[in-house]
């Protein structure tokens, strides 16, 4: 099939390339000049595990395009997907111009029947207004049907994630649309959930939000777990193994961060809000992320007592591994309340350390983890990186001026750890 994907962000340029994979002819759009050059110049934007080599590939099989033309792009495709952002206004709402802007743009260039995939992350209730606003714009009445086909991909496996989704939720009014969809997502061989476009969409933020409200429980029973003296990874573990309840998402530590889950869950709420519903439960979710990051300074104070003139070295910038995303990431917050407290800071990331310049003043950037901790008073843990758990641990001791280390994901096993002779301090544990 001949596709269209605006938007060169995380979601647009995995599904564009994953759909070239899957034989289609993709052309990807965006109105940064600078970033399609780049891309044609197979500069990746972002870092993302396989998403290099997939680009070759396509480009190579001419089935891989970039341009910077939405015309060009609307004209010589069936399929348009609409992946631009939606970043969250100053009240938490999701700010929805780029996709206004961008239907608007698309009816001005429709010449044949057109299929119009909404897959960036949108209130319910915007399939309808992207509907209006190609109608009205589509001047010469031509023929088109809008989906809303929201994106499940994690950041850091949004290859992985693409190519063996777990489901594929269409929502449309059309069956000529939605056996269109079938056919372009039958080679994945997922369940494909065909639903009305609301509730499509409501799956969205139903899903990130169910993920965070997951990761909040846990860590909420880790500070139980602390206070009694048990081991939230123990508990996480007897829970997991319940079928119903599932073992992903139970894992205690800094809270949730990135670029969807903090801005879904208040957007939700204001969905909700809107409808004339209170989402308590989503707020507290919301609440004890917050308080997760706060909680775990306090750990950092507890173990050093006094902050002002000490060296921390911090291993971990991006808001998970194997990305070198840093939107929302704890790291920003814990750096700059230790920066406040008089701290000097040692970093190291594998891959964010480039991006964190923008965010991170006065602080020393490092080449590995063992620069890292060379004479710091105690070294902090935000990422788990792979790289973290294959350091040589006596030799970071060894390095340390004070052999302390705060882990904000529980990489380490507690009594090992004390039996190496560090201070080892964790979560929920
Ligand atoms: C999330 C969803 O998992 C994807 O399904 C969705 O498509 C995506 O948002 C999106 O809406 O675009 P992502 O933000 O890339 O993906 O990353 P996750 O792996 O979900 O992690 C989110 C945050 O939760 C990270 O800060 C991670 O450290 C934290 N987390 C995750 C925990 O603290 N504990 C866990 O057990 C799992």
């Amino acid at each position: 099939m001949k596709l269209c994907v605006i938007g060169t962000g995380y979601v647009g340029l995995v599904t564009g390339i994953c759909l070239s994979e899957l034989g289609n002819t993709v052309i990807c759009v965006d109105n940064d000049p600078k970033k399609i050059e780049k891309l044609k110049d197979n500069i990746m934007p972002i870092y993302e595990p396989g998403l290099e080599e997939l680009v070759l590939k396509n480009k190579r099989e001419g089935r891989l395009s970039f341009s910077i033309s939405i015309s060009e792009g609307v004209k010589q495709s069936d399929i348009i997907f609409i992946c631009v952002a939606t970043p969250p206004k100053a009240n938490g709402e999701a700010d929805l111009s780029a996709v206004a802007n961008v239907s608007r743009e698309i009816a001005n260039h429709m010449d044949s029947y057109k299929i119009i995939v909404d897959k960036s992350t949108v209130p319910v209730e915007t399939g309808d207004k992207v509907a209006e606003t190609i109608k009205r714009y589509n001047k010469h009445n031509i023929n088109f049907d809008v989906i809303s086909n929201p994106e499940f991909m994690r950041e850091g496996s949004a290859v992985h994630d693409t190519m063996h989704p777990d489901r594929i939720v269409v929502g449309t009014n059309s069956p000529r649309a939605a056996k269109i969809m079938q056919e372009l997502y039958s080679p994945l061989n997922a369940p494909i959930i065909i639903t009305d476009i609301k509730s499509a969409e409501i799956i969205k933020h139903a899903s990130n939000s169910f993920l965070a409200m997951k990761i909040s429980y846990v860590n909420a029973l880790a500070n139980i777990c602390e206070r009694a003296g048990a081991d939230v990874v123990k508990v996480a573990e007897g829970m997991g193994l319940d079928k119903r309840i599932g073992r992903a998402f139970l894992d205690a530590g800094l809270g949730y961060g990135g670029s969807c889950f903090p801005k879904d869950v208040s957007a939700f709420i204001k969905i909700a809000e809107k409808l004339n519903y209170d989402f308590k439960l989503l707020k507290t979710v919301e609440e004890i992320n917050t308080q997760q990051r706060k909680q775990f300074i306090k750990k950092v104070e507890d173990a050093l007592w006094v902050i002002n003139d000490k060296t921390i070295g911090i291993l971990g910038l991006s808001f998970k591994p194997n990305t070198d995303d840093i939107r929302s990431a704890p790291s920003i917050d814990i750096i700059d309340a230790l920066q406040k407290e008089g701290a000097g800071i040692k970093v190291y990331d594998p891959q964010a350390m480039e991006n964190a310049k923008a965010h991170l003043n006065g602080v020393s950037y490092c080449r590995d983890p063992y620069e890292t901790a060379d004479g710091a008073d105690a070294l902090i843990i935000l990422t788990e990186w792979d790289e973290f758990r294959q350091m040589d641990l006596d030799r970071i001791r060894r390095l340390l001026t004070h052999p302390i280390i705060i882990d904000g994901r529980n990489m380490f096993d507690p009594k090992d750890m004390e039996a190496r002779g560090f201070v080892y301090k964790s979560v929920g544990r």
